[in-house]
């Protein structure tokens, strides 16, 4: 199968896990439950996902047990859009082409959207089916999710990057800021993936580790770069608007000659990951094209 249609295989199978668990929460029509199939269900390139899924087949996992751990790594990612878009945080009117989780629902339902999709999140991992996957395994998941949503992972490096708005920042301080509020919920995401699978997961995990730091730190340092030269009606976002925030960015502090370099650089040191996994037999071919993906993609 070709990367796009992978892409949009993996992107049907968790909107359809995602719609399924949506569906079984209380309170149906209500705004918060609306404002979150809102900000979970329309539009998401579902990167996070594609890992888990990508990961969890390459180290033939039972497919079964992908779903609960791509859904939740997704709850987490659209709460932290939901919260990042906020007045008090990067104050942004449009998110995947249309107005923001607050503009829809107002600012009070989308901050509680937010609380609860990353209470859903943990509870799907606690409760959800995953065949095959030991309860040693499933707290391991619970513990990676929750790291890397927390101080020491998204929520410290989303707390930075506020801290610096308007101030000029040392490259080591943005990279550290980029590998936190971004990097650390992708590299989740792989770890998701690798505790599908068992002893297979564990032996791989080294080389998973260094191509999710790789692709984690070059998928911010893209996503800056497209806010410098995306199309608004690709991205779904508008442009510009890390340079009217003041924002840190590595086209900021490098230019865009510059920031394109690291972010190739980065491809290579994920390349270079995923040599030492084609060394155990793995099939890595999905992973290569991801991280191709992460640096072309325009949107
Ligand atoms: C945007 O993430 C926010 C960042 C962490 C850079 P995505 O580009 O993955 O957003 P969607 O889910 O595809 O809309
Ligand atoms: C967001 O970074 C990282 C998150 C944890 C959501 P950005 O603020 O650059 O993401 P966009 O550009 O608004 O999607
Ligand atoms: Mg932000
Ligand atoms: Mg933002
Ligand atoms: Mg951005």
């Amino acid at each position: 199968m070709n990367f796009t249609s992978l892409l949009s295989t993996y992107l049907e199978r968790v909107n359809a896990a995602l719609s399924r668990l949506l569906d079984q929460l209380p309170f149906q029509s209500s705004p918060l439950v609306n404002a979150i199939r809102y900000g979970t269900l329309l539009g998401g390139k579902r990167l996070r996902p594609f890992l888990v899924y990508a990961i969890g087949n390459m180290l033939n996992a039972d497919p079964a047990s992908l779903d609960a751990p791509a859904a939740a790594v997704e709850c987490i990612h659209a709460y932290s859009l939901i919260h990042d878009d906020l007045p008090a945080m990067d104050d942004a009117t449009l998110r995947r082409g249309q107005p923001t989780c607050h503009i829809q629902y107002g600012e009070d339902t989308a901050i509680l959207a937010g609380d609860a999709l990353q209470a859903l999140a943990l509870s799907i991992l606690a409760n959800e089916p995953m065949p095959g996957v030991s309860d040693t395994s499933r707290i391991a998941m619970i513990n990676e999710l929750s790291h890397a949503s927390g101080v020491a992972g998204m929520c410290g490096g989303q707390a930075l990057d506020l801290a610096a708005e308007g101030k000029r920042l040392e490259l080591e301080q943005l990279e550290q800021i980029h590998r936190h509020k971004t990097g650390a919920l992708i590299r989740a995401a792989v770890r998701l993936g690798s505790l599908t699978a068992g002893a297979c997961g564990r032996t791989a995990l080294p080389a998973l580790d260094r191509y999710a730091d790789a692709i984690g730190l070059a998928f911010q340092v893209h996503d800056d770069i497209l806010d410098v030269i995306g199309v608004n009606a690709m991205t779904g976002k508008k442009r510009g608007a890390d340079q009217n925030l003041g924002k840190n960015t590595y086209p900021s502090l490098l230019g865009l000659q510059n920031a394109r370099a690291k972010a190739w650089e980065l491809y290579r040191e994920a390349q270079s990951a995923l040599d030492i996994l084609a060394t155990q037999s793995l099939d890595t071919t999905a992973l290569q094209e991801l991280a191709s993906f992460v640096i072309e993609r325009d949107k």
